[in-house]
C-alpha cells in the first residue's frame, strides 16, 4: 500500500490515477452531481491523497482544500472502493492524511459528513461541535445542506503515522 498526494499538473500517469478516483467518488457518493466531484477532483486548489495497491491500483483517496492562512483544510470527498470497505483502509487513509497536513501547519480539518458516515469520522476524532472560531472558516467554505459539519483538531505534536 502506497499512498500519493496528487494534483492537477498535467502529468499524465497522475492524471490517470485522478480519474480512476474520480470515478471512485461518482460511484461511493451518488448523492454528488458528478460534473461537481469532476470540478473539484480537477481543481488546481484541490489536492487529493490516493490510497494504490500493487504500485498502479487506485483503491481510494481523500480529495481537500487547503486554507493556508486559516490553517485549516476542508475535506470534500473521502471514499473507500465497494470491495475494500471496513478493511481498516479508510482509518490507514486517514492517519496518512493527518500525519500529511499536520506538516503544513494546518490546525483543524473541516468535512461536511455525510450521514451515514458520521459514525466513521467520529472514529477517526472528528465532532459536530465546532472549536474553530467562525471568523475563521465562515464564508470560505460553503454551506452544504446534505451534510453534518464536522471537526477534527490536528494536534502538533501527535505522531498520527501508521
Ligand atoms: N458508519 C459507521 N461506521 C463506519 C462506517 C460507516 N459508514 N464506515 C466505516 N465505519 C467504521 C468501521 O466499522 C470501523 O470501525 P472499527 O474501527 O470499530 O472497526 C471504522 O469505521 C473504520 O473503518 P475502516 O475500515 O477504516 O473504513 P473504510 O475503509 O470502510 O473507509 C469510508 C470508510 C471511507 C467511509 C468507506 O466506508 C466509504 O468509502 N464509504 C462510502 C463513501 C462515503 O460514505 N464516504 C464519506 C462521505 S462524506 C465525505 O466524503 C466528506
Amino acid at each position: 500500500i502506497d499512498f500519493k498526494i496528487i494534483t492537477n499538473n498535467g502529468n499524465h500517469d497522475r492524471m490517470k490515477m485522478l480519474i480512476d478516483l474520480k470515478n471512485i467518488f461518482a460511484r461511493q457518493l451518488p448523492k454528488m452531481p458528478k460534473e461537481y466531484i469532476v470540478r473539484l477532483v480537477f481543481d488546481r486548489n484541490h489536492e487529493s491523497m490516493c490510497i494504490i495497491k500493487d504500485d498502479t491500483k487506485v483503491i481510494g483517496g481523500i480529495c481537500y482544500r487547503k486554507y493556508p492562512t486559516q490553517r485549516f483544510a476542508e475535506i470534500a470527498f473521502l471514499a473507500i472502493t465497494a470491495n475494500l470497505q471496513v478493511k481498516g483502509y479508510g482509518t490507514r487513509l486517514m492517519n496518512k492524511f493527518k500525519e500529511h497536513i499536520q506538516k503544513q501547519d494546518v490546525e483543524y480539518l473541516l468535512t461536511y459528513a455525510d450521514n451515514y458516515a458520521i459514525g466513521y469520522f467520529r472514529k477517526q476524532g472528528f465532532y459536530q461541535e465546532i472549536k474553530m472560531h467562525p471568523d475563521k472558516w465562515k464564508g470560505f467554505i460553503k454551506d452544504y445542506d446534505g451534510g453534518t459539519l464536522m471537526e477534527c483538531y490536528v494536534h502538533p505534536n501527535i505522531d498520527y503515522g501508521n
